[in-house]
């Protein structure tokens, strides 16, 4: 497990300056006070003023210091030490207070402390996580009852698709397929120099990630004790997952025109612990 953790922390510590800068990230908007979060977090997540939120896998932190401007209380936690020195550096820049934390989601117990009003976990972080029950313990653990986790990431359904050019593009009636559907304790071993943010090419290639299905999903946050508000699929997502898919108003995409049917590209869900 060590070898899977160590190549993908050396990947997310190589992207954090490129994505510092990137067009895609915005960096600006939240140095200039008016960044948002994507529109299918922003219509979902309702009002973060007051709330204390812990974001698992925070990156660099802009989703959090985004919601610290809204007035949340912040903590973010990831295991790459580039990836918390530059979100500490981003809070000091911008006068925000934020508290960023370095470390394995699966040491959060201890390294975090206290519990919180909301969890927040979105856009490409279960596939990096081998235990999926485990994880949803640990959003658990830390909620405060009537507390709520909030999620929002790739379906499962959508990492099935050949990613090449042109392998899937169901508007040209092409639905090539290549990763599995269900979930297998040994990771997918995945070649790629590329950056979904910007044009940076990586020293590091390989990545190690899990496939969680929806039942695995669900089942996990259910078992944890949460009790599901909603779950929604949406077709579209937050990165050009494949070449096909086509910008979709601000900051989405989605399937071409003429796609039918269009199938679904992300899933969202917030889920309670009893009060
Ligand atoms: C796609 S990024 C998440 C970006 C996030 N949507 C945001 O707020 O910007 C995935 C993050 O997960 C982190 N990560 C991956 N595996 C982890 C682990 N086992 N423990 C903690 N962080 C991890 C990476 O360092 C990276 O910053």
């Amino acid at each position: 497990m060590d070898a899977f953790r160590a190549a993908n922390r050396a990947k997310w510590d190589e992207l954090v300056q490129p994505h510092l800068t990137s067009g895609f990230c915005s960096v600006d908007a939240l140095r200039e006070g008016h960044r948002r979060l994507d529109p299918i977090v922003e219509r979902e997540l309702g009002d973060v003023a007051g709330l204390s939120v812990l974001h698992f896998q925070c990156h660099f932190g802009l989703d959090t210091l985004t919601l610290a401007q809204q007035g949340a209380r912040v903590t973010g936690l990831d295991f790459s030490a580039r990836a918390i020195g530059a979100a500490r550096s981003l809070a000091a820049e911008t006068g925000l207070n934020g508290t960023f934390i370095e470390g394995d989601l699966y040491a959060a117990h201890d390294l975090v402390d206290g519990t919180f009003d909301l969890v927040f976990t979105t856009w490409g972080t279960i596939c990096w996580l081998p235990d999926i029950a485990g994880w949803a313990m640990i959003a658990a653990r830390f909620l405060k009852p009537g507390g709520r986790l909030y999620f929002a990431d790739c379906h499962p359904m959508a990492y099935i698709w050949d990613d090449a050019a042109g392998a899937c593009n169901p508007a040209a009636g092409r639905y090539g397929t290549k990763y599995p559907y269900f979930h297998s304790a040994e990771p997918l071993a995945l070649d790629d120099a590329g950056d979904y943010a910007s044009d940076h090419v990586t020293e590091q290639v390989r990545t190690y990630e899990w496939v969680h299905p929806i039942g695995d999903i669900v089942t996990a946050v259910a078992a944890a004790g949460l009790r599901f508000e909603f779950l929604h699929e949406h077709p579209w997502i937050t990165w050009a997952l494949l070449p096909s898919l086509v910008p979709h108003g601000e900051h989405l995409f989605g399937w071409p025109d003429g796609t039918n049917p269009e199938l679904p590209l992300s899933l969202s869900f917030q889920a309670r612990r009893p009060g």
